[in-house]
């Protein structure tokens, strides 16, 4: 580490143990400390940063564990941020229901409550990388995907509250934002783990996150997590609305559009080393990355330093859940050499993250959405790491 001024180093004793500090008052609600000013969210300038469509991407390689804080969560807007007042917010369920409910953020919370960690990816999360490498960060090539702890009530709960007719088989939620997101979910769905959630990490959803109420679709994209959730229509078809047909469907190559990609599959990312975490220092190396599956609990993660040529398992730590980010860890000895790293995660179906080369064969150079294809990241001799494609 560099030291430009030694005056607070040993022997001497630092400035800040000479004199007292702020007490308990000067923050009622903490923040990080100040020397930590660099960890935050970050956009793209080029790519949708006007009020009609914007995105910012979480800071992947500066997060540990496996929970997002709130602060810190990447943000997709299609209208901008709703700032709603929840005294004049209400969550309409109506369509083909027994009994129309009109509630309250108050009504809501009167339901049995559950507590779940999900992970969120966007469909579109990697989607600049479909046609080669490009952006020169893990927080812009797959930090749009968050994870936290969320509370609410199950929707099943609200659904035999309003009673389900027979034909009851899908649901449109909307949003209050100025984008009044729109998507159509299938009743199978909201009756398993589909959760209308009031809180994060243990506090009200944040303004930009969805306040006061969201739809969590544990393990699906995320465009279908409608925030700001002010109306559940319930149906017999699916809407086929525009976030279902232009927006959120994969051109494949005959020309045809895959629809309903609702899971998202397995994948990974190796966080440190990274192009915005390079390595300092040569010997023993941590290396670090998460992997999540839409289709359940990760069952391993391999990693490779020389383009995927060999192998060998990665250490999992932490909390392994099913449909959330699980943390990996590969320590190894570096001397200076030339690397590159990839990592490959499993999930709890068999299935293998695969590589691009493999994925644009099967579904052409038309996609954006739905990119899980195996990173990779090179390690110049300086320790500076860029974003490559290996053969
Ligand atoms: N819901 C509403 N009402 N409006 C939106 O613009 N964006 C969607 C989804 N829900 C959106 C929305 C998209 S595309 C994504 S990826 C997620 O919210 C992003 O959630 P986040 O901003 O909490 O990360």
């Amino acid at each position: 580490a560099e030291t430009p001024d030694a005056k607070n180093l040993p022997p001497n004793v630092p400035e800040w143990s000479q004199a007292l500090g702020e007490g308990v008052v000067s923050r009622p609600y903490g923040r990080p400390s100040k020397f930590e000013a660099d960890v935050i969210r970050r956009d793209v300038e080029w790519l949708t940063a006007s009020r009609q469509s914007s995105v910012s991407f979480t800071p992947l390689h500066q997060l540990e564990g496996i929970i997002t804080p709130n602060g810190l969560g990447f943000e997709r807007h299609h209208g901008g941020i709703a700032e709603i007042d929840p005294a004049e917010h209400r969550l309409m369920i109506h369509g083909l229901v027994e009994k129309p409910l009109m509630l309250t953020l108050e009504d809501v919370k009167r339901f049995p409550r559950v507590n779940r960690i999900a992970f969120l990816e966007c469909a579109a999360n990697s989607g600049m990388e479909w046609k080669g490498a490009q952006l020169n960060g893990c927080q812009f090539t797959h930090g749009m995907v968050h994870c936290v702890m969320y509370t609410g009530v199950p929707l099943r709960r609200l659904l035999e509250e309003a009673g389900l007719k027979t034909n009851a088989k899908w649901l449109l939620p909307e949003g209050a934002d100025a984008a009044a997101m729109t998507r159509s979910v299938p009743i199978e769905k909201a009756l398993d783990d589909a959760i209308v959630a009031y809180a994060m990490n243990g506090e009200a959803l944040y303004p930009e996150h969805g306040y006061p109420l969201r739809l969590v679709l544990p393990g699906w994209q995320g465009n279908m997590w409608v925030k700001w959730l002010r109306r559940i229509k319930v149906g017999d078809e699916p809407w086929h609305t525009r976030e279902e047909t232009s927006k959120y469907t994969a051109l494949m190559p005959d020309g045809q559009a895959r629809r309903f990609t609702w899971a998202m599959d397995a994948k990974s990312v190796i966080t440190n080393p990274s192009p915005q975490a390079p390595i300092h220092h040569k010997g023993f190396t941590v290396l670090s990355g998460l992997a999540w599956s839409g289709r359940g609990t990760i069952k391993g993660v391999d990693v490779s330093l020389d383009g995927g040529r060999n192998w060998r398992a990665a250490r999992l730590d932490g909390p392994v859940l099913d449909k959330a980010l699980t943390r990996f860890y590969y320590e190894f000895d570096w001397n200076g050499d030339p690397l590159l790293l990839q990592s490959r995660a499993l999930d709890e179906t068999g299935y293998v993250q695969p590589t691009k080369a493999a994925l644009r064969q099967h579904r052409g150079l038309n996609s954006i959405y739905h990119n899980n294809g195996i990173q990779t990241w090179h390690v110049l001799p300086n320790g500076e790491i860029e974003n490559v494609e290996v053969a």
